[in-house]
Formats: C-alpha cells, sequence, structure tokens
C-alpha cells in the first residue's frame, strides 16, 4: 500500500555518471559528459589532474598516454606526466581517437579531435547543457603531486557560481585533501573514498565514527559492500556511495542493500531502474 507521506527509498539514489557516460564515449570529454546529461543521470564526475603551468584539467590518469594520442605527437617525452605538460601543449592532443580504436562499435565522428577539457570548460558546459539540473561530483586526484589543488578548486568553483551549490560534492581518496577542504569551505559535502587495501584491519564502524567530523560520505570500492557495511556507514550519518558498478545486476543488488548513490559508466542502467 502506498503511503504518500512516504517517499519510497529508491528515489533518493544518485545516480553519479563516472567520468561521464563513459561507457558510451571517451571519458572525461564533452561528448561523454553530454551523454550522461542526456541519460539524466544526477551528477557527473569529474576527475582532476594538475599541468606544468597550474591549470586544473578533467583527467583520470596522472598520465596523458592511456587516453590522448601523445606518444604521436610529443614522442620524445615518456613517461608523459600531466604534472610535465602546459595547458597550451595539452590542448594540442585528442582526447577521442583511442576510444573509437577500442571500441569500434561504439565509435562516432564527433568523438574524433576531442579536447581535453580544463575543469572551468566542463562546468561551464554541464551548467549550461543541463540548465542546473545535474551537478557536479569532482575528485580531487593524486593531490599529494600537486599543491594547491584545492585552492584552485576552489577559486574555480566560485567563480562559477557553484561553491554553495547544496549539490555539489567533492570526492578524494586523501584524507588530508578533504580535511583541507572542510577547512576551507566547511559548506561544501565531502566523500571520503575507500579501496578495500585502505580499510584491511580496520573496524569500519570505528573508522566510519572517526571520519564522521568531516565527511558527508564514504565511495568504498563496491567489493566492500555488505547490509553491515551500510548499516555501519548510516549510523554516523554517512551515505554510502559505492563505485564503479554497471550491470543491473549489481546495481539491483546494491539498490536492495540501501545505498544512497552509485558511480557507473553506464547511467541508463541505473535511470532505468530507478527513475
Ligand atoms: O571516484 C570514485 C571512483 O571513480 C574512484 O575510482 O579510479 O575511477 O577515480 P577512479
Ligand atoms: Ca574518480
Amino acid at each position: 500500500q502506498n503511503n504518500v507521506n512516504q517517499a519510497p527509498i529508491i528515489a533518493t539514489v544518485s545516480v553519479i555518471a563516472h567520468r561521464g557516460a563513459s561507457a558510451y564515449g571517451p571519458e572525461h570529454t564533452l561528448p561523454a559528459y553530454k551523454q550522461a546529461i542526456q541519460m539524466k543521470a544526477d551528477y557527473v564526475e569529474i576527475d582532476l589532474q594538475m599541468t606544468k603551468d597550474g591549470q586544473l584539467i578533467a583527467m583520470h590518469d596522472e598520465t596523458l598516454a592511456r587516453t590522448t594520442n601523445v606518444k604521436q605527437i610529443y614522442p620524445h617525452r615518456a613517461p608523459w606526466r600531466v604534472k610535465d605538460f602546459t595547458l597550451k601543449e595539452i590542448q594540442r592532443l585528442d582526447a577521442g581517437a583511442w576510444f573509437n580504436q577500442a571500441n569500434p562499435k561504439l565509435a562516432q565522428k564527433d568523438y574524433l579531435g576531442q579536447p581535453v577539457p580544463t575543469l572551468d570548460e566542463a562546468i561551464k558546459f554541464v551548467k549550461q547543457q543541463a540548465d542546473g539540473k545535474v551537478s557536479l561530483y569532482i575528485e580531487t586526484k593524486a593531490p599529494n603531486i600537486y599543491p594547491g589543488m584545492e585552492e584552485k578548486l576552489i577559486n574555480i568553483l566560485k567563480s562559477n557560481e557553484i561553491l554553495d551549490d547544496p549539490n555539489l560534492i567533492i570526492e578524494s581518496f586523501s584524507e588530508d585533501s578533504l580535511r583541507k577542504l572542510k577547512s576551507i569551505v566547511p559548506q561544501v559535502k565531502l566523500i571520503q573514498l575507500y579501496t578495500a587495501k585502505m580499510l584491511k584491519g580496520k573496524d569500519p564502524s570505528q573508522e566510519f565514527k572517526r571520519i564522521s567530523d568531516y565527511a558527508y560520505g564514504i565511495g568504498p570500492s563496491k567489493e566492500l559492500v555488505t547490509p553491515q557495511f551500510i548499516q555501519n556507514a548510516h549510523q554516523n550519518k554517512l551515505v554510502v556511495h559505492p563505485w564503479t558498478i554497471n550491470t543491473q545486476k549489481e546495481m539491483t543488488t546494491l539498490l536492495s542493500q540501501g545505498v544512497d548513490g552509485q558511480f557507473t559508466n553506464t547511467p541508463d542502467k541505473l535511470v532505468g531502474l530507478i527513475k
């Protein structure tokens, strides 16, 4: 029987498009973000790296090798670390061609020549395309090798007037990075990411209590998640957003266990289950 005062829990589950709709288009390019928006994801996830001249760009890896044609364009600059290239140099690269080669059935002409977006460009694009209906979920990636990353991120969020957006989320594996953000922008929701290794030998309940002074939630690797694990997090008022879930079978299991969101390369599949 329907109780009109009680929204189904499932309605609050967030669909987080991991690197954009990255199963269908080249990760961290504007077409992958656009597809996430068209699929009605709640969030576009953006990983951050920093260039030699201190610009934040949307990229998962610390090197340009996997997702661009850097080896062709700059063959003598191995190992092609982001931090050793200026933004101008990176803007010469093609961040889409690799996807067409790796996924011939999903290849699109439009992917060829896609540039690596700066964080500023990515934010402006999502805001404009989604008309404010899709929010950002931004990861400070490897902040230990990029001093000042948090301050630069905050300045860009400020200049795009989204620092006070209640839906904005920042995530990191780095507790130091999250604590730094908490001290500068306490209003922003922060997610502590966990690999299985990070929790090895720890009591999750104690760990969640410890981080609850700065964290809004946790982003565990999916194999960590059990009903008890979720309960421990919820008892500490932490939301649970596991990664990375790409099949409806796994999505359904996690939904039934009570997760609050899921990172997925296939946001259409999760949207199909919950909306
Ligand atoms: O940010 C959640 C999940 O994306 C962490 O893994 O390596 O894809 O950034 P990764
Ligand atoms: Ca990430």
